[in-house]
């Protein structure tokens, strides 16, 4: 009894800490929208590679690599269409393509469905390492360019697929390429489906921590808001006036944690704040709400949200909320695992998303400010990626793929009311659907009798749009 006992908590122990927890933390905001939990198992899912060009805009470059994609034929008619579920900044899994409300509308029409994987995600890996000098092929541009070659190769070298209508879905930034794609390439896919897209690209992304706290708010009721702010109120105080020892004790953090240094302080709101985001981003029913409940359970303001903090974090020894841990992570060139790399560089080079304590009408206080941010950009990637080259850049995008009026025609937008990101895509009752209660990317699973009437109503909208699409 004690001997199983003792694995079952090894095993726990080991799912708990793989990576460290601000890895954890991060991933958690740019996982792979979840799987359908309803799988057609009996479906089997083929993995398959195709050579892409390094550089799609420069002749003269002329090396390529191999990007991954999954195939799954078992619903495949000669001759119907193709539906492509874009990967984003994640690593592509066969799950995707055997459920889900894709894969039944796939099913429906008899498509060929297709998972495809970003660039310098998952096993798709343009050059040996991430240096700075190889790592600049790593763009929205490049990985559009990858997805339009695929199209056409798959297109022509596939039994029946010559004449396909092609109809491409994507959650959080692969929703924003779905939308981008239609822009770009139009007359490569009939339609698609965008579910959580950023579209606005913005620096200082303030919203998304006002939204996060109006979300705790209405499911986890203003008490439990006002307790995170007082909690966080107080330890930005208690560092500012010498207790900050105090604080390194309470949340277990590892040496050499320096409560005097700005770069560590602003590391360590900004996680704990990413830690709440998460909560929020990736709720399903009751998730807010029983957080609220431990958080309100503690005995006041301080210790409710720390246990809580404590608590989410798992069982380590110490926490390590260090600015040089977290750059370490980040300047380490080689594919680790972990996505801080990839996913920091494009943030710096084309989008911002920066989301800072920049409102006071957030709770997670004022010590992550923009600055933290556009330090790490210049620490990470070379002097060049200051302040003004990013505001440049993310204009640039703007002014390219046209903000929050892209100009596209049937790519059908949805939201989820909690998610934070919704700020940055289109709010419009008219242009887009807002589905109440709902987070990032929750409208992927099959339609069911547990659908909420306005989540349903999304879901069958998307496949009658589907039907006429693809007609
Ligand atoms: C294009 O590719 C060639 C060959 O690799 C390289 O020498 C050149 O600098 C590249 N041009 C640009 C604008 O990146
Ligand atoms: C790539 O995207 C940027 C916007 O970020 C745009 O200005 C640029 O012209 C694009 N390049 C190509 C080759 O399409």
């Amino acid at each position: 009894m004690k001997f199983w006992l003792g694995i079952a908590l090894a095993l726990l122990a080991s799912s708990q800490t793989r990576g460290s927890t601000v890895e954890r933390i991060f991933k958690r905001l740019h996982e792979e929208p979840p799987l359908p939990t309803s799988q057609n198992r009996a479906d089997e899912v083929q993995t398959l590679w195709i050579e892409q060009k390094l550089d799609h805009f420069n002749e003269s470059e002329t090396r390529t690599w191999q990007m991954r994609y999954m195939l799954n034929d078992a619903h495949y008619k000669s001759g119907a269409p193709l539906f492509i579920y874009l990967g984003g900044e994640w690593e592509i899994s066969p799950g995707r393509i055997t459920g889900g409300h894709t894969y039944d509308m796939a099913v429906e029409h008899n498509a060929l469905l297709a998972y495809t994987e970003h660039r310098y995600y998952g096993q798709s890996r343009p050059l040996p390492d991430l240096s700075n000098e190889n790592i600049k092929y790593l763009t929205v541009n490049q990985s559009l360019a990858d997805l339009a070659h695929f199209i056409l190769t798959i297109k022509e070298n596939y039994e029946g697929l010559s004449n396909s209508k092609v109809v491409i879905v994507g959650g959080s930034y692969s929703a924003t390429m779905v939308t981008w794609f239609r822009r770009l390439y139009p007359d490569l896919v009939v339609g698609g489906w965008a579910s959580s897209a950023p579209l606005f690209a913005k620096v200082n992304f303030v919203e998304y921590k006002e939204i996060t706290g109006q979300s705790i708010t209405q499911m986890g009721g203003a008490d439990c808001y006002k307790r995170i702010e007082n909690g966080i109120a107080e330890m930005e105080t208690m560092i500012a006036t010498k207790r900050g020892a105090e604080v390194k004790a309470l949340l277990r953090l590892c040496e050499p944690f320096d409560v005097y240094s700005d770069l560590d302080v602003w590391t360590l709101f900004a996680y704990i704040s990413d830690t709440f985001a998460g909560l929020v981003q990736s709720h399903s029913t009751g998730q807010i709400e029983g957080a609220c409940q431990k958080i309100m359970a503690g005995s006041d303001d301080l210790s409710g949200v720390a246990g809580y903090l404590l608590e989410s974090y798992g069982n380590a020894r110490c926490y390590d909320f260090t600015y040089n841990f977290i750059t370490g992570l980040m300047l380490d060139t080689s594919y680790n695992g972990n996505i801080m790399r990839q996913w920091t560089f494009q943030t710096c080079n084309e989008f911002g998303w920066y989301q800072t304590s920049g409102s006071s009408a957030q709770p997670f206080g004022t010590k992550f400010p923009l600055t933290y941010y556009t330090t790490m950009c210049v620490d990470l990637y070379g002097p060049q990626y200051g302040n003004e080259f990013i505001n440049n850049q993310v204009d640039t995008t703007n002014q390219y793929f046209g903000g929050l009026t892209p100009g596209v025609e049937n790519v059908y937008l949805s939201h989820g009311q909690l998610d934070p990101w919704r700020a940055m895509g289109i709010q419009d009752p008219d242009q887009a659907t807002i589905i109440p209660e709902h987070a990032h990317c929750r409208d992927f699973e099959s339609i069911s009798s547990s659908d909420s009437a306005e989540l349903k109503a999304s879901k069958e909208r998307i496949a009658e749009l589907v039907r006429e699409w693809v007609k």
